[in-house]
């Protein structure tokens, strides 16, 4: 069956490394997949032609997709905008919660060749291979009651910090099966010593792991593993966590490889649908520059291949394609030591595409 995927490249690099991507889809049909490929406009270049960063019609064209491919939205040109509901991260948040996509899995995987690049020494990171799942629509972020007023002579502000059985146990089923394909480690982070909510997260994650008998599960309050990360990171495995405490983890583990040009992403819904992004943002300081990094968009496609269209032997292509253009020396100027020495997005993603094709 033929399976759709969208682009959506949004603003600032998304175009330039979206191209990218899409050559290597084109590579990828070549070599026997079966997808259409379509486009439609996100973010802050969808608000300008259309005057909303969430068109209808895009909505609807990812809503039928198998799985979308991101760039990026934003830029300084939207900072601007009062209206919030019109500002370009709302095609994003709308499109996560309109598709369900609960499930963000962040790989902080750290290319040997790029050892040199971490902010730590390389004997504590080389090796490092860690997957981050992070549950995205729920706890502190989307809670009710929430909002600023005044109370006794004074304003306060609060949220709510809220998960359903029903949400950890779905979430900790993506994270169990993670382990079991991967190290068959899981780590479960809370604050079970002081939040309830945490509390109830690790008695449903201690419920689940007798169905996962091969996967040996551990709990670590949140400030702990922070600490853990920086100190050991080659400990973890693979960590589960919720919305809040994801969000801060998932961006100290991303800086310990080094570079966020490397970094994809993935966030799933229940029927295995998904959306695929780079970590980083659009980078306007470099948009239209012929700079950007297109490996972690390169990547992501490896992940929408392996997690939403079971072609888990081309991601493994992607990525060693990827590898090998590393070990030729190849570096754009996000991971270049030498800066008079990078290459530019096109030519970094010719090198993929070439190496990528002599693996046929
Ligand atoms: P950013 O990730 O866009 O850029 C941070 C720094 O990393 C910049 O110096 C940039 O040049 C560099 N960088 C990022 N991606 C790169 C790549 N592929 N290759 C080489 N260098 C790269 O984050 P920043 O500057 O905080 O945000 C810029 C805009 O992006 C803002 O409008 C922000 O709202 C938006 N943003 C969008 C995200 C998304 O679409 N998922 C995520 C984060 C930020
Ligand atoms: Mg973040």
């Amino acid at each position: 069956m033929t399976r759709k995927v969208l682009l959506l490249p949004g603003d600032g690099i998304g175009p330039e490394i979206i191209a990218q991507a899409a050559r290597l889809l084109e590579a990828c049909q070549k070599a026997g997949l079966d997808i259409d490929v379509d486009e439609a406009p996100v973010g802050g270049s969808a608000f300008d032609a259309h005057g909303e960063p969430l068109p209808a019609a895009t909505l609807e064209k990812a809503r039928a997709a198998d799985a979308v491919l991101l760039g990026a939205v934003g830029g300084p040109q939207w900072d601007a905008l009062e209206d919030r509901s019109r500002r370009p991260e709302q095609g994003l948040l709308g499109l996560r919660k309109h598709l369900g996509l609960f499930g963000n899995l962040r790989p902080a995987l750290l290319y040997p060749q790029l050892a040199e690049a971490s902010s730590l020494k390389p004997e504590l990171v080389s090796g490092l291979d860690i997957m981050i799942v992070r549950e995205l629509t729920g706890g502190i972020y989307f809670g009710q009651p929430r909002g600023i007023e005044a109370r006794d002579g004074q304003r306060l502000g609060y949220n709510t910090y809220v998960y359903t059985e029903a949400e950890i146990e779905r979430i900790g089923r993506v994270a169990f099966a993670m382990a079991q394909k991967r190290g068959k480690k899981l780590c479960s982070v809370d604050k079970a010593n002081v939040l309830e909510v945490t509390m109830l997260w690790r008695e449903v994650m201690e419920r689940l792991a007798p169905e996962y008998p091969d996967v040996e599960l551990s709990h670590m309050y949140v400030d702990n593993a922070a600490m853990q990360l920086v100190r050991a990171p080659k400990q973890f495995d693979v960590v589960v966590t919720g919305n809040m405490f994801g969000d801060i983890l998932s961006d100290a583990a991303a800086m310990l490889t080094g570079s966020i040009g490397m970094l994809p992403s993935a966030s799933l819904n229940e029927s295995g649908q998904g959306m695929y992004e780079p970590c980083h943002g659009s980078a306007p300081d470099i948009a239209g520059k012929n700079m950007a990094n297109p490996l972690a968009m390169m990547l992501s496609v490896a992940m929408m291949l392996r997690y939403s269209l079971d072609e888990n032997a081309m991601a493994k292509r992607i990525e060693a394609a990827v590898g090998s253009v590393l070990d030729d020396g190849l570096r754009t100027a996000d991971i270049a030591a030498d800066s008079a020495e990078a290459v530019g997005t096109d030519a970094m993603g010719d090198a993929v595409l070439e190496a990528f094709s002599r693996r046929l």
